[in-house]
């Protein structure tokens, strides 16, 4: 059984919570900006993860200031890449960055959260996440609706800040070794298996949704 909660040494406290987590009014759009600075790097990791072929659709779960969306949209053969975020400020700054990609129909950023994002079954080929699992309201949860809206043999990337990363920033909020045990060990339980990855930047984690195209089973 894999337990449902992070560790506390992992949860930012104070303003990096409220900055970060839940990115909200002027704070919230300032930490959109430094988000937006800092993430260049750990997005280009991230969309390595991905074998992204012509066509494809992908789901980016978290997308901030819409840094990744708009590197997936432009630089990737996708179709498609549409974001759920929980954050109106988010999804403002994303649909500013992302306007172009918006209007022709290669971006569509999205209010939604990693385990309501009120999309359809088997609606994509890619789901990647970075650095906002440990803010999802339960991580089993969570990866039981992306391997919903996932197709069988779709593929998953769940990536953090890496504890080894080369900023200072990106190290002293890093990913803490008992959650990225608990991460692979819940998306082991939902997918099957899964590799960890560690990256310059990242601690990630990716699998796929099994060919067959059953339901998940069990809770
Ligand atoms: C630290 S930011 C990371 C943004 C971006 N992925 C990056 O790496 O720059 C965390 C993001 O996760 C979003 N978030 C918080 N709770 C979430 C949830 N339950 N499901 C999906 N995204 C969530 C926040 O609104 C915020 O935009």
């Amino acid at each position: 059984m894999t337990a449902d909660r992070t560790s506390r040494s992992a949860q930012p406290s104070g303003a990096a919570a409220r900055g970060f987590a839940y990115p909200r009014g002027i704070l919230g759009r300032l930490g959109g900006h430094l988000m937006a600075r800092g993430s260049e790097a750990a997005s280009r990791e991230a969309a390595g993860l991905l074998d992204v072929r012509p066509g494809d659709r992908i789901l980016e779960v978290g997308y901030g200031p819409g840094v990744l969306i708009k590197h997936l949209a432009g630089c990737t053969p996708a179709a498609r890449v549409t974001g759920v975020d929980p954050s109106p400020v988010m999804r403002d700054m994303a649909q500013r960055r992302c306007a172009a990609e918006i209007i022709t129909g290669r971006a569509d950023p999205r209010l939604g959260t990693a385990t309501d994002t009120a999309l359809a079954d088997e609606a994509f080929e890619h789901v990647v996440s970075v650095n906002n699992v440990l803010f999802w309201d339960g991580i089993p949860a969570g990866l039981a609706e992306l391997r919903r809206v996932l197709c069988p043999g779709g593929s998953l990337a769940v990536a953090f800040h890496s504890r080894t990363a080369p900023s200072r920033h990106e190290r002293r909020i890093g990913l803490p070794e008992q959650d990225a045990d608990r991460i692979q060990a819940a998306i082991g339980d939902v997918f099957g298996s899964v590799t960890r990855h560690d990256l310059r930047h990242l601690t990630a984690f990716t699998a796929a949704r099994p060919q067959y195209a059953g339901p998940l089973t069990g809770g």
